[in-house]
C-alpha cells in the first residue's frame, strides 16, 4: 500500500501530538522530513516515536524546497502558518495546519484561495471533532433520542499557554479566545455547518485589564453567545484563569434530555500520591494528593483520530469532513475576530453572509 510521505514543520508540543498519531498508522504514513530551527528538538521527537528514515532541516524554506513529500504538516507558531502554508502549497503539497489557521482573517483567506487556485487541500487540525467522548455525545445527539438540541455550552480553559508566542497578538492573533476558544468555536460551527446567525461577546480586554495575566497583550478571559440559523443557541468560553489542569467541557441541552462531557478530568483511574506523580493531565500545576491521571491522553483529546482522518483523505485525494477543511479554519477565525469586535465595540453582530 502506498504510504503518505509527511514533512513535519515544527518539532515542539503540537508536533509531539501529531507524531503520536503518525506512529500509530505506520502502514499508511511515513515521516520523511522533520524541520525545526532547534535541531535537538528534531532529534528528540524522532527518537521518542522511532522515526528513522527522515531528513532533518533547521530551515523551513529549505525543507519545503528539498523534501520529497506529499504533505506538509505545519506545527509552527501561529504567525508562521501563513508563510509556511503558501510555500508548501506553491510547491504542490497538501497541508495540515494547526489552529488557528492564521493570525489574521486576510492571511487565512489567502491560504484558502491559494489552495483552491493550485488544486491543493488544507486539512485544518481541530482535534475536538475527533475526541471519542465528544463524538459519542454527537452520535447520541444525532440519533434524535434526546429531541431537538436547544442550547450548548462549550469551553476550553487553563492557566496560561506554555508558548512565549502566546504573549503577543502579533505572534498569536489574540488572547485566550483565539488560542483556546478556537476549539469550542470551531466545534460549534462544524456542528451547524457554519450557519451562525448572530453573536455577542465580552473579553477581559488584555494587558492591565486582564484578570491575572497583565503582561499579556491578548485577553485572559473571553465569552460569547451565538445563535444559529435553526434557532439553537450556544455559549463559548475560554480563559487563562483556570488552575488544576486543562478543562475541555461540553454541555448539551435538548428538548428531552441533556449530555455532559468532561473531556480532561473524568477518567477511570484515581490516584492518591503524597510525593506526587510525574504527570497527570495537561497543564496540571501539581500532582500530589488525589488526581485522575489521563489514560491515553493524546488519543482521547482527538489528535490520533484527526491525523488518521487527514492521512486517509490525503491518500484518497479528498477533502476532510466539515469542520476540518481550510474553509472551516477560515470561518472559525472570522467568527473569533467578530467576537473580538463585539467585545471591543460593545456591538451585537449578525451574519450578513447568511442568505435570508
Ligand atoms: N490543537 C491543539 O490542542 C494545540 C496544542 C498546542 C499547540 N497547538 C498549535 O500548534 C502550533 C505550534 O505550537 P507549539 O506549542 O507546538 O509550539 P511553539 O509555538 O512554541 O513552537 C513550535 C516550534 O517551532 C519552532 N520554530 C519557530 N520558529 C521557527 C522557524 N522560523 N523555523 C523553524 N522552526 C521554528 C520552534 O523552535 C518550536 O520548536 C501553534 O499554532 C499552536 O496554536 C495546538
Amino acid at each position: 500500500m502506498r504510504k503518505l510521505r509527511v514533512l513535519l514543520v515544527g518539532a515542539a508540543f503540537s508536533a509531539d501530538l501529531h507524531s503520536d498519531g503518525y506512529s500509530r498508522i505506520r502502514d499508511k504514513a511515513a515521516i520523511v522530513g522533520i524541520c525545526d530551527k532547534d535541531l535537538d528538538r528534531v532529534r528528540a521527537l524522532a527518537k521518542r516515536y522511532g522515526f528513522e528514515d527522515y531528513a532533518a532541516y533547521d530551515d523551513y524554506e529549505t525543507a519545503i524546497r528539498d523534501c520529497d513529500c506529499d504533505l506538509v504538516d505545519i506545527c509552527m507558531p501561529n504567525f508562521l502558518h501563513h508563510d509556511v502554508a503558501i510555500l508548501a502549497l506553491q510547491r504542490g503539497r497538501d497541508i495540515i495546519c494547526e489552529k488557528p489557521l492564521a493570525t489574521t482573517v486576510e492571511d487565512a483567506r489567502d491560504m484558502v484561495d491559494t489552495a483552491a487556485r493550485l488544486d491543493r487541500r488544507i486539512y485544518y487540525a481541530e482535534d475536538w471533532l475527533f475526541a471519542p467522548a465528544f463524538r459519542k455525545a454527537l452520535a447520541i445527539l444525532r440519533s434524535g433520542q434526546l429531541g431537538r438540541p436547544l442550547y450548548i455550552r462549550a469551553r476550553e480553559c487553563h492557566s496560561g499557554s506554555h508558548s512565549p508566542f502566546a504573549q503577543s497578538i502579533r505572534y498569536c492573533g489574540g488572547g485566550c479566545m483565539v488560542h483556546l476558544g478556537v476549539h469550542p468555536v470551531g466545534f460549534m460551527l462544524a456542528l451547524k455547518e457554519n450557519r451562525w446567525r448572530e453573536l455577542t461577546a465580552m473579553t477581559s480586554g488584555g494587558r492591565a485589564k486582564n484578570l491575572i495575566h497583565r503582561a499579556m497583550e491578548g485577553e485572559d478571559w473571553a465569552g460569547a453567545f451565538l445563535r444559529f440559523e435553526d434557532g439553537m443557541t450556544a455559549t463559548v468560553e475560554a480563559n487563562y484563569t483556570t488552575v488544576g489542569g486543562m478543562e475541555d467541557v461540553l454541555d448539551i441541552y435538548c428538548e428531552q434530555g441533556c449530555i455532559h462531557v468532561d473531556l480532561s478530568f473524568s477518567g477511570p483511574v484515581k490516584v492518591f500520591s503524597i510525593p506526587g506523580l510525574d504527570y497527570t493531565v495537561e497543564k496540571a500545576e501539581i500532582t500530589t494528593g488525589w488526581s485522575t491521571p489521563a489514560v491515553d491522553e493524546k488519543y482521547n483529546l482527538g489528535y490520533c483520530g484527526e491525523i488518521d482522518h487527514f492521512v486517509s483523505c490525503a491518500l484518497a485525494g479528498t477533502d476532510a469532513q466539515v469542520g476540518l477543511r481550510g474553509v472551516d479554519g477560515l470561518e472559525t477565525l472570522k467568527v473569533i475576530h467578530l467576537i473580538y469586535r463585539s467585545a471591543r465595540e460593545g456591538v451585537h453582530i449578525t451574519n450578513d453572509r447568511l442568505e435570508a
